[in-house]
């Protein structure tokens, strides 16, 4: 499976919000990943922005209230609504909140909306001050306390000059949300899964570290990918530049150290642990308290070795038998095959996925990899030049099967 919003039936509703333009993107990028999304504009909405707009980038046609009293008559809400996987109003607007929290069912959009039960995901867009109501407010509450997901609103600027919470979300988080929702009861449905991503930097002083290339992107694909399947994934993290994978639980660390006490803590009852991050092996010995500054001549810097995280988890695990799987990474410039079944050995993993650096396409900063897998059976898959992503949803489909298995 590619991802999961691939060949799954969305309805998009559309209301009367200056942002209705903006879900013109989401549209598009739902149908980019496969979607079939059917739009439902209400008359305000296309005032805004035209029906033929959403059909041109969905291939679909786009239902206005025309439609409810049309040719198909009473049941194009019925089947569009039963069909459904997923129900996104985005933008809603506060009247629309106001309906859909009380039940009123007065046009295409909201007698769909009653009339399906898929996932309801929402994402407000409106001046601020409609936004902060106690009422709007009151409507956000009862859509969420009976099961709704809300997206934003983010603060900035509005279109009313005002400052403040009521901006639409960005057109990606939405849909990342939507990916996230259609991927529960997937493989990985009720397994938790511990990835670590990035480099960890290892202080000198207050304004210097020592660190390392790796950008954090191959971990970020296994958290997208162990998402996709249906994972609960704490994401241990060194970076802030990269997006966030939607509904994962994200932990920011900077040194060996503070990664080893995550690890340790979040992994005491995961099914898997995949150890993507390049985690520094030496750091100073002495963390100076102040900048040092050049005056003093050139200083020594005495280095110690870090902990390894996979022996401290591997010793965990003989006694407590979590994390019950463990997957390591391998980043050599030579001799690949060698080098990561002693590491395998060494480290008691269940597989390890072996990284040429040696080439500028795979590797640090780049977004392809070049990934040979070992088992500790002794056998190999070569994965070959593939994207980080794709890396990624190979490494995770083998390990889903460990858990079919029992
Ligand atoms: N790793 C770890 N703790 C460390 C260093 C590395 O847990 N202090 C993990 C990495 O996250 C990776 C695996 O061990 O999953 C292999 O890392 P790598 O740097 O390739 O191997 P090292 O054991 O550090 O050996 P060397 O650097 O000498 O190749």
């Amino acid at each position: 499976m590619t991802n999961p919003l691939r060949d799954k039936f969305i309805i998009l509703g559309v209301t009367g919000s200056i942002a209705a333009y903006k879900a013109v993107e989401v549209a598009s990028k739902l149908t980019q990943s496969g979607a079939l999304v059917d739009v439902i504009l209400t008359e305000a909405a296309c005032k805004f922005v035209s029906p033929l707009t959403f059909q041109s980038v969905t291939g679909r046609k786009a239902s206005t209230e025309a439609d409810l009293w049309g040719g198909e008559g009473h049941v194009v809400h019925v089947s569009l609504g039963h069909r459904a996987d997923l129900v996104l109003v985005a933008p809603i607007s506060a009247n629309t909140l106001a309906k859909l929290a009380m039940g009123i069912a007065d046009n295409l959009l909201s007698v769909t909306v009653l009339a399906s039960s898929a996932p309801l995901i929402i994402a407000p867009a409106m001046d601020v001050d409609m936004y902060n109501q106690p009422i709007t407010q009151q409507n956000v509450e009862t859509l969420r306390k009976r099961g709704a997901i809300i997206v934003g609103p983010e603060s900035g600027h509005l279109a009313s000059g005002l400052v403040g919470p009521g901006r639409f979300s960005e057109p990606i988080d939405i849909v990342n949300q939507a990916r996230y929702i259609l991927s529960r009861g997937g493989k990985l449905a009720g397994h938790k899964v511990v990835i670590t991503a990035g480099g960890t930097s290892e202080p000198i002083d207050p304004v210097r570290v020592i660190t390392n290339r790796s950008s954090g992107k191959q971990g970020y694909a296994l958290a997208q990918a162990s998402l996709d399947l249906g994972g609960d994934v704490t994401l241990i993290t060194t970076t802030n530049s990269l997006p966030e994978p939607a509904g994962a639980t994200l932990i920011h660390v900077n040194t060996a150290h503070e990664m080893l006490e995550a690890v340790l803590k979040h992994s005491t009852d995961a099914d898997l642990l995949i150890m993507a991050a390049a985690v520094a092996d030496f750091r100073p010995f002495r963390t100076a308290s102040e900048k040092i500054k050049k005056e003093a001549g050139v200083p020594t810097i005495t280095l110690e070795k870090t902990e390894d995280i996979l022996a401290e988890v591997a010793r965990k695990r003989e006694q407590f038998g979590f994390p019950r799987r463990v997957i390591g990474f391998a980043a050599e410039s030579e001799s690949l095959v060698e080098n990561a079944r002693r590491k395998i050995k060494q480290k008691r993993l269940d597989m390890i996925a072996a990284n040429d650096i040696s080439t500028s396409d795979s590797g640090f900063e780049v977004d392809t990899n070049r990934v040979t897998l070992l088992f500790p059976d002794g056998t190999l898959q070569e994965l070959g030049l593939q994207s980080k992503f794709e890396t990624a949803r190979l490494i995770l489909e083998k390990a889903s099967s460990w858990f079919e298995q029992g």
